[in-house]
């Protein structure tokens, strides 16, 4: 990519238009003519249940997919991205559903990815820390510069997401679910990221299938229906009620459900030690209780154990001191067929890096619970031939 490692001014777009777009998939039409535009200095939120094609629709923009039918304006010029790197040069940024950050290197190592440094083979990384720390604190983007990804929380992995972009000088930044991830602490803290973003001269789309999120920070909404443009309409004219019509194209009626009694204890943990990540012991003597018919909600900034105690009962991380109980059974130290085994079910923050293998198709994803089972496995087999 030919931009320069030297951080970018922002690339002031006035406003970016997209005028009858196609888009076809085997089998399936994931946008039938739609039509979308976003300005600068607004908050233009794109809402559709899964599937409305919301993401092929931004995928477009940000140069990933061509439209088979249908243009692309900026600032009333048409503009044809072979690439994302010829949207980021237009002055696009994209923070996807799924981080595109690698693991293994800091924050502003991966901020200088595929850049081009002025030093030839090497990268002025301290320069590039410097404008990290800047745009970190200019935007309300808390994050350590010299983290590793691997030690950040999902929220933090997202900021960085934001930084890159602002790095690269985009515009009009397109976030697709960015709080489908976040705690509710941390969508405020988005929420006002974007404000300070907005207020700069950046435009904003913000997909999205949560109403009240999208009436709180939006400022404009689109709707997308079956992959077609089911309309449009300035935030503060509308109802949380009238959007849902207009999302799945019949009245919704809420029906709150009955309340349960709690029964028998299901999770019993005492005194639960485990360590960080970083070395520093991360749980330190925690006690919870859920009962059968309850839901248990757990608040915190993220950082302080939250992760570690999900690994605990999960089976990925070592409990260091104290118990915990499934159901009548001790789980604490065993393997996590074991706890599959027992009834558990896990499902984890990262949900496309723990939970699933990418390249496997559903059904062999769906397999991998029982792989060890001996009527598809042939293990034991194996464990019965001699080992040298
Ligand atoms: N790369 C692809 N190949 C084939 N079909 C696809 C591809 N990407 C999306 N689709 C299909 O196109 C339709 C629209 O998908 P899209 O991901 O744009 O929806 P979405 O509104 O972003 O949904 P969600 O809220 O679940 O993210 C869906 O039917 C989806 O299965
Ligand atoms: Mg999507």
């Amino acid at each position: 990519m030919a931009t320069e490692s030297q951080p970018a001014a922002m690339k002031r777009i006035q406003r970016i238009q997209m005028c009858d777009i196609v888009k076809r998939f085997p089998g399936v039409l994931a946008n039938d003519k739609v039509c979308f535009d976003v300005n600068a200095g607004e908050v233009h939120a794109l809402l559709g249940e899964n599937g409305a094609g919301k993401s092929t629709l931004m995928r477009q923009l940000f140069g990933l997919y061509k439209p088979d039918e249908g243009e692309i304006l900026i600032d009333g010029k048409p503009v044809v991205f072979h690439s994302p790197a010829d949207a980021i040069r237009a002055g696009i940024g994209m923070i996807h559903q799924h981080f595109m950050l690698v693991p293994t290197l800091t924050v502003t190592e991966n901020v200088a990815l595929g850049l081009q440094s002025s030093r030839g083979p090497l990268l002025d990384l301290d320069k590039v820390e410097e404008r990290v720390r800047q745009l970190s604190e200019g935007y309300g983007l808390k994050v350590d510069p010299d983290a590793y990804i691997w030690q950040l929380s999902v929220g933090e992995q997202q900021r960085v997401e934001i930084l890159k972009a602002l790095y690269r000088g985009a515009g009009m930044i397109i976030l697709d679910e960015p709080t489908a991830v976040l705690t509710p602490q941390e969508v405020k803290d988005l929420f006002v990221t974007f404000k300070r973003m907005v207020a700069e001269g950046h435009g904003l789309v913000f997909i999205s299938h949560k109403l009240y999120e999208v009436l709180a920070i939006s400022n404009r909404i689109t709707v997308l229906r079956n992959g077609q443009y089911a309309g449009e309409c300035q935030t503060k004219d509308v109802t949380r009620d009238e959007l849902a019509t207009m999302m799945v194209g019949r009245e919704i009626k809420r029906v709150a459900p009955p309340p349960q009694a709690p029964g028998r204890p299901l999770l019993e943990i005492k005194g639960l030690h485990a360590m960080g990540d970083r070395g520093v012991e991360a749980l330190r003597g925690v006690d919870l209780e859920i009962r059968a018919g309850e839901i248990l909600g757990m608040a915190g900034v993220s950082g302080n154990g939250q992760r570690e105690l999900a690994g605990c009962l999960g089976g990925m991380r070592k409990v260091t001191a104290g118990t915990i109980v499934v159901d009548g059974k001790d789980l604490t130290h065993v393997s996590v067929q074991e706890r599959l085994k027992a009834g558990q079910a896990f499902i984890p923050e990262e949900r496309m890096r723990d939970g699933a293998i990418k390249d496997f198709s559903v059904q062999e994803n769906l397999f991998l619970l029982d792989h060890a089972s001996p009527k598809f496995s042939i293990s034991s087999a194996w464990r019965s031939t001699p080992t040298r």
